[in-house]
């Protein structure tokens, strides 16, 4: 198993948090994280290097221009430049994520409103690497900001889009009840939880006889600048489906198919099988 605690009763509790309690996590867990992502570091397959930042004893250098108070430590995921593949780098942050919640602390992606200046600089970034996320890590404040409430409120960070949005039968047109899901009815259903850029839940999956087909339904007016952030909510989804069907004993494994096209506004990316 990836994790000590069941990794569906991760995914359950895992939430964003915008509210540090403003003390360092201790060093026997900063080693545990840092061992971690050095595991992931080892065995990725692209560009990529996760690393951990403290800001300890400077307050406010880390610049997240008051989205985040309170955290010490922070991920950081930095990918080269020529590094396009953001669904392998979404796949391995959430692992990082998920690792940390079962340590029991709090985090929250971060694909902006943070200062890149602040991070480069502490992250030793080298000329031909960029930073696309960070994660605050650490236990929060019992009570939130006011303005991490706001937002959540905002982005209806507390609410998902049912199945019937989501997850559907042969085609695009008739949805999945999770009875007809059988035994993937867990993996899906921790799909349909996993965060997403601005809560959007960008993920579309068809099942059609033995396989799951899965598709990116992209948010207009959702640009993809410098990167393709919403590529990287499906590299989450497939974390939270993966992880979740090993642990229930399901077996299949990922398997882009050739003859299969997009749909309408939906770009495929790739099924299970
Ligand atoms: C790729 C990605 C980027 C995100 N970027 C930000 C961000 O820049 N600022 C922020 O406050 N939250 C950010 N979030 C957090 C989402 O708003 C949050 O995951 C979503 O609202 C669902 O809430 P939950 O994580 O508490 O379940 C990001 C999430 C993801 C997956």
């Amino acid at each position: 198993m990836e994790y000590q605690q069941s990794v569906i009763k991760l995914i359950k509790i895992r939430k964003s948090c915008r509210t540090y309690d403003g003390k360092a996590v201790e060093k026997i867990t900063l080693q545990k994280l840092i061992d971690y992502a050095t595991q992931i570091n080892e065995k990725a397959k692209i560009k990529v290097r996760f690393t951990l930042v403290n800001n300890n004893n400077l307050e406010g250098k880390l610049g997240t221009y008051g989205n985040i108070s309170g955290a010490k430590s922070f991920f950081v995921g930095i990918l080269h430049k020529e590094e396009k593949d953001a669904t392998e780098f979404g796949y391995l942050f959430e692992k990082i994520i998920l690792f940390a919640t079962d340590l029991g602390l709090q985090t929250c992606w971060l694909g902006g409103g943070f200062n890149r200046r602040d991070f480069k600089q502490n992250a030793n970034i080298l000329e031909n690497e960029f930073i696309p996320i960070v994660s605050p890590v650490g236990i929060k404040k019992e009570t939130p900001r006011l303005i991490e409430s706001v937002l959540r409120i905002a982005v209806g960070a507390d609410q998902r889009k049912p199945w019937s949005e989501l997850i559907f039968k042969g085609n695009a047109a008739v949805p999945l009840s999770e009875s007809d899901a059988g035994p993937y009815a867990i993996p899906l259903e921790m799909v349909r939880l996993a965060p997403s850029a601005s809560n959007k839940q960008p993920w579309r999956i068809i099942k059609d006889n033995n396989a799951l087909h899965f598709y990116l339904c992209r948010t207009r007016s959702y640009g993809v600048s410098n990167y393709d952030m919403q590529k990287n909510d499906i590299g989450i989804a497939k974390c939270h489906f993966e992880l979740s069907a090993i642990e229930l004993g399901l077996t299949g494994k990922w398997q882009q198919i050739a003859n299969i096209n997009a749909l309408d506004d939906w770009e495929y990316i790739t099924s299970w099988i």
